[in-house]
């Protein structure tokens, strides 16, 4: 569209950010899986701007995550330092802006939506409007900045809460949200001319809004209170996710998937219709579940791709690995980074899997740890089945082919082979590859001793007399 060529976005993430209490730089706090700052920019992207300048205090990190996310031509770092203010932050910002009109979000204002911004975008493009801002009416408005309207209605300034005068002001509902579009020339001539005569000794770019309304008209857009909030410490932090996840939840619900209570299912993460999701579950990072696939009572995936009519019994940890249509698994599974578990297999109760392919149809169904394995189809292994990879130094691969069955309680000492069709009996620790069609038998023989159990009875009872 033409007309959303002609848009920048300032991205205001600069500061430490110090009610946080934390080493991390605020903006770069994770909000359902993702830095906070990457919520205003991807906002921005989305309402149509061609370029996004973020201000930072120079942290390499926050930097480095937009460019992993975003590339380095789309997004546009600016460093202010020391921050004076948002009015101080937005003339750095301003320096890098290419295009006639500009949006202006801050970092910590993570639920804001393209949607929201819409008729903020709308009422710059009205004859004599220069300035937008987005407002928001609130039962609690301490700590924000009010919009001040004169008799006739009109926005006449922003004030912030320290510098509030009266009662009259205290008890105005409407509060400043943070987030403006503006003709970027009028900006510049207003941003020109701050001064940082407040209680904070900052530049304010709430100030701006008495500037433009002196010589024109500045709109008011009211937009919805969840949009707004702002995350200045952990407690914003907590609320911020708590409004995010119940977003997704009500978005994946609309869509056809069915979510039961708190399930925490993070941005980016992607549920096919039909599916269902138990409560206490954590879906991370890149996670897709497949259609008709079930992950029940507090699961967490991570990174994991779950194939369709998979059934994720409660409690499951899945990272990093990929699982096929139909496969069984759990409870208490823990299936750990580069495991590819194919179509219809089955996975039981404490097991553990590393790197390890379980071809279509294997089963596993008790107690086993296999690590650095290549386990074939339908290969049966046994309940208390180790593969021993790890010497201390290195990691080696334990080959099993299709159709074998592993006795239980077996050690499989890799690297080690065994062919096609071959068993091992229970209790074997098998240290020599096995061929095709084998059987491997590798354990101490019983001794049975008649009578003995009665006597070693006697024998202790007279011990424990004396
Ligand atoms: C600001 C607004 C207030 C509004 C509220 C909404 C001002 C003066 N006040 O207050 O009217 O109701 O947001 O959430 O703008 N930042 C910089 N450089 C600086 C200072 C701040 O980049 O020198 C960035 C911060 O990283 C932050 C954002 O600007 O993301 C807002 O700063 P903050 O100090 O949190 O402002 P508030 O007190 O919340
Ligand atoms: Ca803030």
């Amino acid at each position: 569209m033409a007309s959303q060529s002609k848009l920048s976005a300032i991205v205001l993430a600069a500061g430490k950010g110090t009610r946080m209490k934390s080493d991390l730089p605020k903006v770069l706090h994770p909000l359902c899986g993702r830095p906070l700052v990457e919520y205003p920019v991807a906002a921005a992207f989305e309402a149509g701007a061609a370029q996004v300048v973020v201000v930072t205090s120079g942290q390499p990190e926050i930097a480095q995550a937009l460019r992993d996310r975003y590339g380095a031509d789309r997004v546009a770092v600016v460093v202010q330092d020391p921050p004076r203010g948002t009015g101080d932050a937005v003339r750095f910002g301003l320096a890098a802006v290419l295009h006639p009109r500009t949006l202006i979000l801050y970092g910590d204002t993570p639920l804001i939506r393209a949607q929201d911004l819409s008729g903020l975008l709308g009422a710059i493009d009205e004859p004599g409007t220069d300035l937008s801002i987005l407002t928001a009416l609130l039962e609690n408005p301490f700590g924000y900045g009010r919009v001040l309207r004169d008799s006739s209605g009109s926005v006449r300034e922003v004030r912030e809460e320290r510098d509030l005068r009266s009662d009259g002001e205290r008890a105005v509902r409407e509060v400043n949200a943070g987030m403006y579009a503006a003709d970027t020339e009028k900006l510049r001539e207003a941003v020109a001319q701050l001064s940082p005569n407040n209680a904070q000794g900052e530049y304010y770019l709430t100030d701006v809004v008495a500037l433009v309304a002196q010589v024109s008209q500045v709109a008011a857009v009211q937009g919805e209170a969840d949009a707004l909030v702002g995350v200045n410490d952990r407690a914003d932090l907590a609320r911020a996710e708590d409004l995010l996840y119940a977003r997704h939840r009500d978005r994946l619900r609309k869509a056809g998937v069915t979510i039961h209570g708190d399930a925490r299912i993070d941005t980016g993460v992607e549920i096919a219709p039909d599916a269902e999701i138990g409560p206490g579950v954590c879906l991370r990072g890149k996670t897709r579940v497949g259609a008709r696939s079930r992950v029940d009572v507090g699961s967490v995936l991570i990174d994991a791709e779950i194939g369709q009519g998979v059934d994720v019994k409660p409690y499951c940890v899945i990272s990093q690995s990929s699982i096929g249509n139909g496969a069984q698994l759990g409870p208490f599974l823990h299936v750990r980074p580069e495991s590819v578990i194919e179509a219809d297999v089955h996975l039981g109760n404490f097991v553990e899997t590393k790197k390890t392919r379980m071809r279509r149809g294997a089963k596993a169904n008790h107690l086993s740890y296999l690590g650095d394995a290549d386990v074939g189809e339908r290969s049966n292994i046994g309940a208390g089945t180790i593969t021993c990879n790890y010497d201390g130094f290195v990691k080696r691969q334990t080959i099993i082919g299709e159709g074998v069955f592993i006795g239980s309680d077996s050690h499989l000492v890799a690297p080690v082979t065994i062919g096609k069709n071959a068993y091992v009996a229970t209790a074997t620790t098998v240290t020599q590859d096995v061929p095709e069609d084998a059987m491997a038998i590798g354990r101490v023989r019983q001794e049975n001793k008649p009578g003995y159990a009665a006597k070693l009875r006697e024998k202790l009872a007279a011990a424990k007399k004396k």
